[in-house]
């Protein structure tokens, strides 16, 4: 037999799965934040949970920090929007924060709490790591592990060039799936489901054959596009007035273990996704959809990207809604089947996600994998 085990059903809806996750996948590994751009002005914000933690990603007059979203006064939320621009200022009783976490101010801090340096020092928000790989940013919440160019290794320099080409945001959004969020990276991490699941949509658009590559869990899917978006899109570009990625022209698909998905179309157009568990059978997509750079830098206006919204918002979705609604189906069998499925050859990104997945988690398992 060629087809190797996939994991057990059950960790799909335990919650010592999914505690024994937050600590020794989401925490342990670099996660993804967002693009530098969407942080360029003085108090822009990106919140997000990671594992157990929630963290706040902060421009503080140019400078970036990561911080734990939590207020050391009375534990309400510094930062309660996925992202914005506000200084990082408590909402309940308004105590405020520098870039190093260190307190900054405490109303009534003479007469009603008398903190001395000390003793802010002590109430200090945590601060996490924070790296930048070109455009992009990562926070991871561990001490200790891989810098993050050794972290992502080969896709260091990928994630760098492509992130620096594709610097034009079109649209940004989120979707709940009655999923775990492994089943629901699964969706993305195949084509061998096109045929069943996208007859009409995703078919039409890429061809039914892959060559993968990877390093760790990170994975590469390389899909030749049919002739139709291709021509599509080489219109489109003289259109746009946009160039081609140099290195990337078909449907080229990346997966940075643990959570994160990038497909490039035609080298034109990238459509980013990260999938947050919300609980064990709840997850939540992010998703970006960004056009690639002008070479003489000037931005596309905002009635051509409404345009080409319009144009994949649809698409986009029909696809998305086909892979829940399968996702959801698997997801709804799992707590009735005992037995692992299998993975062929054309799903070894999945393998390789989970070959990751269970090097971070087996060993604080003592069940079956
Ligand atoms: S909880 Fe933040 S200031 Fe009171
Ligand atoms: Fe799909």
């Amino acid at each position: 037999m060629i087809a190797k085990q996939s994991i057990h059903p059950e960790h799909y809806y335990q919650t010592k799965t999914l505690k024994i996750e937050h600590t020794h996948v989401f925490e342990k590994n670099w996660i993804f934040v967002g693009f530098k751009d969407q942080l360029s002005q003085n108090h822009d914000f990106i919140t997000l949970q990671i594992g157990n933690t929630p963290v706040v990603v902060q421009n503080f007059n140019g400078e970036l920090s990561a911080l734990l979203n939590v207020c050391s006064h009375r534990k309400a939320k510094l930062q309660s929007a996925s992202s914005g621009n506000r200084p990082l200022l408590c909402p309940y009783h308004c105590w405020s924060y520098k870039s190093n976490g260190a307190l900054s101010g405490v109303p009534q801090n003479r007469t009603d709490f008398g903190l001395d340096d000390e003793d802010k020092k002590k109430l200090a928000l945590k601060q996490f790591q924070l790296a930048s790989c070109g455009n992009m940013l990562f926070v991871r919440i561990a001490h200790q592990g891989p810098t993050l160019e050794s972290f992502l290794g080969p896709y260091f320099d990928i994630l760098k060039e492509i992130s620096q080409d594709f610097i034009d945001p079109v649209q940004q959004g989120s979707f709940h799936w009655d999923t775990n969020w492994k089943l629901a990276c699964e969706t993305v991490l195949e084509v061998y489901h096109v045929a069943g699941t996208h007859p009409e949509t995703f078919a039409k658009f890429a061809k039914p054959e892959v060559e993968i590559t990877h390093f760790n869990g990170h994975t590469t899917g390389n899909t030749p596009l049919q002739d139709l978006p291709k021509k599509w899109w080489s219109g489109a570009r003289k259109h746009l007035k946009i160039e081609q990625s140099s290195s990337f022209t078909e449907y080229n698909h990346f997966f940075i273990y643990p959570n994160l998905a990038i497909g490039l179309t035609d080298g034109s157009l990238m459509s980013l996704q990260t999938y947050e568990p919300k609980g064990t059978t709840q997850s939540q997509l992010n998703f970006q959809l960004r056009l690639i750079k002008r070479p003489d830098g000037s931005k596309i206006s905002d009635a051509v990207k409404a345009a080409i919204q319009a144009n994949f918002t649809e698409f986009n979705h029909t696809i998305l809604e086909e892979d829940r609604i399968v996702a959801e189906s698997c997801q709804e069998n799992m707590q009735c089947i005992d037995e692992p499925g299998v993975l062929g050859k054309c799903e070894d990104r999945i393998y390789h996600f989970h070959y990751a997945w269970r090097s971070d988690v087996c060993p604080h398992l003592s069940i079956r994998d």
